[in-house]
């Protein structure tokens, strides 16, 4: 059953007839005012109106909520006045209104627990993609955002793997300020040249043996909204030249067209590359990077915030408590946050979320202990750990920049360490690199 039902107008008796005959807690306001407040305060599952006049305004609050007219006397025109306003139903007074309140309680019932659903699934999505940190560096990075947001040039984040350069181009996207415009991502490492063209560029039909229609691509899809360029550092220098001319021009054409087409899209690039050291050995053209440079978002790696360590663990530790419940109520001992203190985390963000997450799954006790986060490769314990400690660092070592080198690609890895896959995949489990 809905929650909270409101009603304003005079309904002699209604909401006592639904409170005796439903388990919906109903509340009558006496007032427009009063009725918008509540709205604004808390979400409602059913709206029980006298007229109309109030409708848009509710429906400008609340754009899901179900608004039901009550009126005194109702006609097909009345009816559909009411829905033009924006209401879902029009019900007349009379006797067994109370009946006829509760049948529509039922059907709306199913939309109701719809509604709780997507609000949930939105309120997920935002505290997936919200930025966590109170460090001076986070709050520049902040501000930043919303300076530049507003401002139709591209941008560049750049910052080591796993500083969160995609969810501050994802803020940047939030902060323009324009909802259901399209944020649009594109990995330019993961493909060729000539299916990048077309990823981003679209093709004409026949413009190429497989290309039996015509394909829209990255940019057309991304018009409005932002186009994410990601491991922009990564892309061969002809394919850079052809990324300049739109960027510089504003136009592309699709692969095999000649049509030129308007890039109606804000670009964030990003990269972990060096793009100076790049330019200076001739990979990355230096017209490219200081047109996608207008600005330059600088992302610190996390060994640099360090007072953000904390809050960071926290906020992944909630959760993960909250995506699996029976891990609810687990803590972090002040042994364990000293040890991630110690830690340089090489894999910057994602890897304390990692990290926080198998402690989380690891512990039996409620209290996250240095046990549950495991070995962590941390500099000033070198001298203490003894031989077996040194050998399993430098195992560690060996994997970690295997991985690195082969763009954590395992198998590619394995092959690089000389050792079959399921070796590499039981050394990385050994080492929680898995
Ligand atoms: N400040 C932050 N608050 C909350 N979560 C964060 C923050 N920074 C990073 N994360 C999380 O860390 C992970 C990595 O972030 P993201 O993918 O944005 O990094 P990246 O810099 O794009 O990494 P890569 O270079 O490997 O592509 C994600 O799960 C992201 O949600
Ligand atoms: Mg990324």
């Amino acid at each position: 059953m809905p929650r909270q039902i409101l009603i304003l107008g005079a309904h002699e008796g209604l909401e006592e007839a639904l409170r005796a005959s439903t388990d919906a807690r109903s509340a009558t306001v006496h007032s427009a005012r009063a009725l918008l407040a509540r709205m604004r305060r808390r979400p409602a599952d059913l709206v029980l109106l006298a007229d109309t006049a109030l409708v848009p305004r509710l429906r400008a609050i609340d754009p899901q909520v179900p608004i039901v007219v009550v009126a005194a006397v109702g006609s097909v025109q009345s009816a559909a006045d009411a829905v033009a306003q924006g209401a879902n139903d029009l019900l007349v007074l009379g006797p067994k209104l109370e009946a006829r309140v509760r049948t529509m309680l039922a059907k709306t019932y199913r939309v109701t627990r719809l509604i709780e659903h997507s609000r949930s699934l939105e309120e997920e999505a935002e505290s997936r993609f919200a930025i966590v940190g109170d460090s001076p560096q986070i709050k520049a990075i902040l501000q930043q955002v919303e300076k530049v947001a507003r401002v139709p040039r591209p941008l560049l984040v750049v910052g080591e793997r796993g500083t969160g350069k995609e969810l501050i181009a994802r803020a940047i996207h939030r902060a323009a300020g324009v909802p259901g415009r399209p944020f649009i991502a594109v990995n330019c490492a993961a493909l060729a040249d000539t299916l990048l063209e077309s990823e981003l560029f679209g093709h004409e039909k026949g413009a190429f043996s497989g290309a039996a229609s015509m394909r829209v691509g990255k940019f057309e899809q991304a018009s409005g909204g932002t186009l994410f360029l990601d491991e922009i550092g990564h892309m061969s220098l002809p394919f850079q030249q052809k990324i300049l001319r739109v960027v510089e021009y504003g136009v592309f054409s699709r692969v095999g067209g000649t049509e030129e087409l308007e890039a109606n899209t804000r670009i964030v690039a990003a990269t972990n590359a060096n793009l100076e050291e790049k330019i200076a050995r001739g990979e990355f053209l230096a017209d490219l990077h200081d047109r996608l440079a207008f600005e330059t978002i600088r992302v610190p790696p996390l060994r640099e915030r360090d007072a953000e360590i904390e809050t960071l663990a926290q906020h992944f530790m909630d959760r993960f408590m909250r995506e699996v419940p029976s891990f609810r109520g687990k803590r972090l001992s002040k042994e364990a946050l000293d040890l991630l203190h110690r830690y340089p985390f090489p894999g910057n963000v994602r890897e304390l979320k990692n990290i926080i997450e198998r402690a989380v799954y690891r512990d039996t006790t409620n209290e996250l202990t240095p046990e549950d986060i495991g070995f962590l490769d941390v500099p000033s314990e070198a001298a203490a750990v003894g031989f077996k400690g040194q050998v399993a660092r430098y195992e560690r070592r060996l994997l970690v920049e295997a991985l690195d080198r082969a763009d954590h690609n395992q198998a590619q890895a394995a092959r690089d360490l000389d050792l079959s896959y399921h070796q590499l995949r039981y050394f990385c489990r050994k080492h929680g690199l898995a």
